[in-house]
């Protein structure tokens, strides 16, 4: 169990974030928003800005730095500011200042009068249900709107109708925030070479690709630094508009510009989770068996339509068994701030919905929630017949209720003096998945190794990871292997998203590990070493043969070789015709809800999940109890609320409701270790994200248990319980 490699220099202020750097000549961008929901702006007067104190530019989509729009095949398009003048949400970045400090910048932007041509907004989801369209098909190609039936079976309406038991709710999700600890930021500095730019994100070579194509420059002419990130959970994917409005100011004013976005930018420049509205239809057997689910739903977006909160898609990616699925995905565009990812885009929002919607088919046989749900555990996806490479699914099932005490639970709850005593459960999944992913090893002559990509650490514990599996695969000790992320100047290292990073980098690591040490057996061997013309072999950190050893360190000395380097990479393959591959976990929680006051307090939570191979006991459990508070969060507290002209009531952290360590009891976390070397050679199938997923659901459920009341959106306030 390893301590983060990075912790120390976190804890005591020596790790260098984005905006810590500075350099001589340095200037401050502040970032211009816009204070309508919907419009054209039709004037921007900046006079009094461009002769305030310290001014040394001002932009505006009337005077605006040259930006195209990014475009990457992972992410798309990615808006840039001030190039059009439609404005169509409360917040939008309009406009920047520079000057000489942040504090000039600041007070000259409030100078600046904007004129627009207002037009009708629409914020609300609800509101626009009966205009909703059909959403793009996902990523992967899934349509929007299909079904997969069983022979002779007509439609999901016929399967749904010829079921014993039929269970329809409609449930709500809450919009939300990422609200990392780190502001998004930007410093810009560009010399003869090009740009480098210092701003967090998730991974160096999806940042270089943005700049570049919305700079119009080439890959090679961009650096980025970023070694340390204050947190991402999605929202760090795409390149922010700091750096955007920071990389093309500082090439037109030849000068390093670095811009902060405030708090209450964040909340509406960068994105946020969508809402959303599900309607979920269970037909079920008397005995519990899915005859027939339907899944259909609704998430708000911008206007750009350019993001999906994908909650139908991971009903029909990952969950139960059943012959007949169906399953819709609609968008309601709004002025609000753009959508995005936000841990577990899809299974976090859409768990709430499937796990409560299961609960309450429970109920309703009078059946044990965890019995029925290992009645209808799947072995392959709905309607695939790739099957699952490694599933323990029923293990995480029955181990999470002996630990529980899941026994003890009455259908009715109990009570405890003044509280009313509840316990839920739902289900967590998370497709495993892999990206390509590239790494280099250096091995030195003292002995030591740096394993270095250009992924991120965004609190991940990935640099501890690298550390770890570096160590494994080059035999030797982890205090000798120095990790290296964020910095494009590295091996393009995928990226800190979809749960993925473990197994892109992890692979690589080991392909390299191996190449790395085939070369250095041939150097060995070869003439002029200690050993040459020997039959040479590599263990422990040593190189051994004909009864001597010497390490490789000792092996580079002799040979006049300060160090040597190999780099490898990995990419998903073959595996994926052969399997389909997720990650799976029970959520168990226990709510109190108090007599009088009705508040819900979460007393006791557990989560059991099978990830595969855990590399790290200690940031694998931090990484998913990091999740499990944000199902808490999603459950009891947070939610974006806005006012009808579309700016956020609550678009900072002095209103934005998340939890306390008073409203988070001890949480423990269980791993059932199954490496599945199906889905990659480490065996780790991935845990970044499936901590949320569920939570909310059995926060809920716990609540149903103990008061008989049944929420169906979150978060849930005491409004709810009265
Ligand atoms: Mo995560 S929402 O894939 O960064």
């Amino acid at each position: 169990m390893a301590s983060r490699v990075d912790g120390p220099l976190k804890v005591t202020g020596r790790a260098k974030y984005g905006a810590d750097n500075n350099f001589p000549g340095l200037v401050h961008g502040y970032v211009v928003v816009g204070t309508v929901a919907h419009g054209e702006i039709l004037a921007m007067d900046t006079t009094a800005a461009k002769s305030a104190p310290g001014v040394v530019g001002v932009y505006s989509p009337f005077d605006p730095l040259v930006l195209r729009t990014a475009s990457t095949p992972l992410l798309g398009e990615t808006w840039v500011p001030l190039q059009d003048k439609e404005v169509t949400y409360y917040g939008q970045a309009i406009g920047l200042v520079v000057a000489e400090t942040y504090e000039q910048a600041r007070d000259a932007a409030m100078t600046v009068e904007v004129t627009y041509a207002r037009r009708p907004v629409r914020t609300s989801l609800a509101d626009g249900l009966a205009e909703a369209e059909d959403a793009p098909a996902a990523r992967d190609g899934t349509p929007a709107t299909f079904a997969v039936l069983a022979d002779g079976v007509a439609s999901i309406e016929d399967a749904l109708a010829a079921s014993p038991v039929v269970v329809e709710a409609t449930y709500s999700t809450a919009p939300q925030n990422h609200a990392a600890m780190e502001p998004h930021s930007a410093v810009a500095v560009w010399d003869a070479d090009g740009l480098t730019m210092y701003s967090g994100n998730q991974g160096a070579s999806l940042q270089v690709a943005e700049l570049t194509a919305s700079l119009e420059i080439e890959s090679s002419a961009v650096h980025t630094i970023n070694p340390f990130v204050g947190g991402a959970f999605g929202g760090k994917g795409r390149t922010s508009v700091a750096a955007f409005l920071a990389a093309a100011a500082a090439r037109v004013l030849g000068k390093p510009v670095k811009v902060v976005l405030t708090r209450e930018q964040i909340f509406t420049t960068t994105a946020n989770r969508a809402a959303t509205v599900q309607k979920i239809t269970l037909g079920s057997t008397t005995g519990g068996s899915l005859v027939a689910v339907r899944h259909d739903s609704w998430c708000s977006t911008a206007m750009d339509r350019s993001f999906v909160e994908p909650t139908s898609h991971g009903t029909s990616r990952e969950w139960y068994a059943t012959e007949n699925l169906a399953i819709s995905q609609k968008i309601v565009p709004l002025n609000i701030p753009r959508t995005t990812f936000m841990r577990a885009p899809g299974e976090a929002p859409g768990s709430f919905a499937l796990e409560s919607a299961m609960d309450e088919l429970a109920a309703k046989l009078a059946m044990d929630p965890i019995e029925l749900r290992l009645r209808n555990n799947s072995t392959a996806p709905p309607g695939k017949d790739l099957l699952w490479s490694s599933k323990h699914l029923d293990d995480c099932y029955r181990i999470g209720a002996a630990r529980f005490g899941w026994a003890d639970r009455s259908p009715n709850g109990r009570t405890d003096g003044d509280w009313q005593v509840g316990l839920g459960m739902a289900t967590a999944m998370f497709p495993a998945i892999r990206f390509p992913a590239a790494v280099r090893i250096t091995l030195r002559d003292d002995d030591t190794a740096v394993v270095g990509t250009g992924g991120a650490d965004p609190g991940t514990g990935l640099l501890t990871v690298l550390s770890l599996v570096g160590a494994e695969s080059l035999d030797i000790p982890p205090e000798r292997v120095t990790p290296l992320l964020g910095d494009s100047e590295l091996p393009p290292g995928g990226l800190s998203g979809g749960s993925s990073a473990t197994a892109s980098a992890g692979t690589a690591i080991m392909a390299t590990a191996a190449q790395i040490i085939d070369e250095l057996l041939a150097l060995a061997s070869s003439p002029g070493s200690p050993f040459a013309g020997k039959e040479v072999s590599y263990a422990d950190g040593r190189l051994f043969a004909d009864g001597g050893s010497m390490t490789f360190g000792e092996v580079l000395r002799a040979v006049n070789r300060p160090s040597i380097s190999a780099t490898g990479s990995s990419a998903p393959g073959e595996e994926l015709t052969k399997h389909s591959f997720s990650s799976w976990g029970a959520q168990f929680c226990e709510v109190r809800v108090h007599k009088w006051t009705r508040e819900a307090r979460v007393s006791r939570m557990l989560g059991v999940y099978d990830a595969g191979r855990i590399i790290n006991d200690k940031t694998a459990r931090s990484q998913i109890v990091g999740g499990m508070i944000w199902g808490v969060s999603a459950a009891l507290h947070e939610g974006l609320e806005l006012e009808a002209n579309g700016r956020f009531a609550n678009g900072d952290l002095a209103s934005y409701l998340v939890p306390v360590n008073a409203d988070i009891p001890d949480i423990d976390v269980h791993f059932v270790e199954y490496p599945d070397t199906l889905h990659n050679p480490v065996g780790a199938k991935g845990l970044g994200e499936i901590g949320v997923v569920g939570v909310a659901a059995a926060i809920a459920n716990a609540i149903h248990n103990a008061t008989g009341i049944r929420v169906r959106h979150i978060p849930i306030t005491i409004e709810d319980l009265l």
